[in-house]
């Protein structure tokens, strides 16, 4: 199987569930802990060997931009304070020149769009796409157990967990044929069902390894769920013609794109953190503990 090197990171979204925080800050610079959403992300493609980044962002991104870019004033202050533990950190993160690229989705017609805006730098070869809002506690990053799994079985791959029935109208969900460890075979996919209709409860979580294919599919534009180009129709579409995979990754994911699961998210970072899981199991104990 060709080694998956390019990443499709969209990014344009409005992030108006986090108003005000986000009125002139791109919902992605949200920080867990002290770090923003989106380095999360691009440090979990780059475990997976991502060499590419292609960032498909919209009006208002440009925070996202400089923060992958040198800062000199802040390079210098550092080195001039002897700073050079946090120097180091500012820029240990930034994949190198030349790797990051940046479009833009001139207008929010949904996921399958943002990742179409991206085809030209995809060429012909598998890629990635990482939703950000997802975030995934994991001892192995999720994006490289999945690229492992990928090498083997090729196709579309797609991570997966169960949901509440009553939350698939939120998610693209699996109508399964068989299970297999942590591999899952699908004969469809449903984009936000009602939970009536859903086929299963095993929903679509933002870690993506997907086939040229699929760029083709959505090139027809076709209008789907919620008035949107759907990333889940198009792939939907390939199945029968390419493998389709649902993986049930191993660790935790967060919902950071929903406020209490941002909040979970910032406890249980802090938790699992050497300079700060003290502090935070103390904050819990004087708040009423942990329930
Ligand atoms: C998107 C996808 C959906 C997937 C979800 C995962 O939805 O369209 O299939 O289950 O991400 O977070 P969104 O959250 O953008 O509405």
């Amino acid at each position: 199987m060709p080694h998956v090197k390019k990443a499709i990171l969209p990014v344009g979204g409005l992030g108006t569930r986090f108003l005000p925080a986000t009125k002139a800050m791109p919902k992605e610079m949200l920080p867990i802990v002290d770090k923003p959403l989106i380095q999360y992300a691009v440090e979990e493609a780059r475990a997976a060997g991502i060499e590419e980044f292609i960032f498909v962002t919209g009006r208002g991104k440009t925070a996202i931009e400089d923060h992958f870019d040198r800062s000199w004033e802040l390079e210098q202050t550092l080195q001039s304070r002897g700073k050079t533990a946090l120097l180091e950190q500012a820029l240990a993160f930034m994949p190198p020149p030349g790797q990051i690229a940046y479009t833009r989705q001139q207008e929010p017609l949904g996921l399958g769009h943002a990742v179409w805006c991206a085809r030209h730098s995809i060429g012909n070869e598998p890629f990635a796409v990482l939703l950000a809002d997802d975030l995934i506690q994991a001892e192995s990053p999720c994006l490289a157990q999945m690229v492992d799994a990928h090498a083997e079985l090729g196709g579309n791959m797609v991570a997966v967990m169960d949901v509440p029935r009553d939350e698939t109208q939120r998610y693209g969900i699996l109508d399964v044929v068989e299970e297999d460890g942590r591999l899952v075979r699908a004969k469809g996919l449903v984009e936000k069902p009602s939970p009536e209709d859903a086929p299963s409860t095993l929903s679509i979580i933002g870690r993506y390894i997907l086939q040229p294919e699929v760029l083709q599919e959505l090139d027809r534009q076709e209008v789907g769920a919620g008035g949107e180009i759907q990333l889940t129709d198009a792939m939907a579409r390939t199945i029968g013609r390419l493998p389709f995979n649902g993986y049930r990754f191993e660790g935790r994911r967060y919902d950071c794109g929903d406020k209490a699961g941002f909040l979970e998210a910032t406890v249980a970072f802090a938790l699992a953190r050497d300079d700060l899981g003290e502090a935070m199991r103390d904050i819990i104990a004087r708040n009423g503990g942990a329930s």
